[in-house]
C-alpha cells in the first residue's frame, strides 16, 4: 500500500476494506489498495482467486461489492480477446461509442492506431487482421479514451510468445509516454516483474503480498532485483522456483 503523501496528487483509485461475495460465497475480502496516478500495478494470482472480479469492480462493471472504492478519472478496459465488431472498419471500432463529427473521430482513431503501429489498417475490416493486430486495435480503442486508469485483464494470454513480447513493449512504451496508471492482471510473474512498479499477489480473495519492483527501467531479466521481484511473486503464489531459471509451466503461457 502506498502511503499517500500530503500535497501529492490524489490516488487514481482507492480501495478500503473492499469485499465481494456471490450468493454468500466471499471471493474478495479486505482489499486495501491505493493506485497512484501514472503507477503500473500488476496483479498476479492463481486461477479463481478474484483477479477479474477486482478489475471489474475497479472498472465500474460490477457494483455488487461492499466497502470503499473510489476511482478518479476515465477508465478504459483491455480484455484478452479483442472484441472487435466485425461489421465496422478498424478505425470505427477504435472510436466506437465516441460521439462527435466523423472527421474528428477519424483523426482520433488514426492517432491511436499510429501509436500501436497500425495506421495503415485504419480502413481494414477486423476479419482481415492477425490476432496480434486485433489486440493492438483493441489497445488503440482503449487509448482513444485517454484513460487515467487502464485496466488490462490477461491481455496477452492468447498471443504467441513473440507477439506477446512486442505487446509488452508496446504497452510499456505507451504507459511511459501517455502517463496513465495501469493495472495488469497476469498469470505470468515474469511479465509482472518486467512491467510493474508494484506487484500485488492475490490469494483466495486477499492481498497476500504487495511490493515494489526495485529494478531500474528498462528492465533486464539478468538484473538481480528483477529476479528478486519474480521470485517473491512465485513465493507469494506458493511456488518454489527451484533452479531459478524457469517458472513452472502453468505460470508460463506459451
Ligand atoms: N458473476 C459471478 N457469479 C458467481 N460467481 C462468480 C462470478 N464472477 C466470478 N465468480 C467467482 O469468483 C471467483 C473469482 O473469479 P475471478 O473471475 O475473479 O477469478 P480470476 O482470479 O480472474 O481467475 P482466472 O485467472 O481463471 O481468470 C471464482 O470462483 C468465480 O467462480
Ligand atoms: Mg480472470
Amino acid at each position: 500500500m502506498s502511503a499517500h503523501q500530503p500535497g501529492a496528487a490524489p490516488p487514481v483509485a482507492e480501495l478500503r476494506g473492499l469485499r465481494r461475495a456471490f450468493e454468500g460465497r466471499v471471493v474478495l475480502q479486505n482489499i486495501n489498495l491505493e493506485i497512484a496516478p501514472g503507477e503500473f500495478l500488476a496483479i498476479v494470482g492463481q486461477s479463481g482467486c478474484g483477479k477479474s472480479t477486482l478489475l471489474r469492480a475497479l472498472g465500474g462493471l460490477d457494483r455488487g461489492w461492499d466497502g470503499h472504492l473510489h476511482v478518479r478519472g476515465p477508465v478504459a478496459f483491455g480484455f484478452q480477446d479483442a472484441r472487435l465488431l466485425p461489421w465496422l472498419r478498424v478505425w470505427e471500432n477504435v472510436t466506437f461509442g465516441i460521439t462527435g463529427p466523423r472527421g474528428e473521430r477519424y483523426r482520433l482513431a488514426t492517432q491511436a492506431l499510429t501509436a500501436v503501429g497500425l495506421a495503415a489498417h485504419a480502413e481494414a475490416w477486423p476479419g482481415t487482421l492477425s490476432g496480434g493486430e486485433a489486440q493492438r486495435v483493441a489497445l488503440a480503442r482503449s487509448l482513444v479514451r485517454t484513460p487515467a486508469l487502464l485496466l488490462l485483464d490477461e491481455p496477452f494470454g492468447a498471443l504467441d510468445a513473440l507477439t506477446r513480447l512486442r505487446m509488452q513493449a508496446l504497452v510499456h512504451n505507451l504507459w511511459r509516454d501517455k502517463g496513465f496508471a495501469a493495472v495488469l492482471v497476469t498469470h505470468d510473474v515474469e511479465e509482472a516483474a518486467l512491467l510493474a512498479d508494484r506487484i500485488a499477489v492475490l490469494d483466495r480473495g486477499r492481498i497476500a503480498d504487495l511490493y515494489t519492483v526495485e529494478a531500474a527501467r528498462p528492465r533486464r531479466r539478468t538484473d538481480a532485483s528483477f529476479e528478486a521481484a519474480r521470485q517473491r511473486a512465485l513465493r507469494g503464489l506458493g511456488i518454489e522456483d527451484i533452479d531459478g531459471a524457469h517458472a513452472p509451466p502453468e505460470l508460463s503461457p506459451a
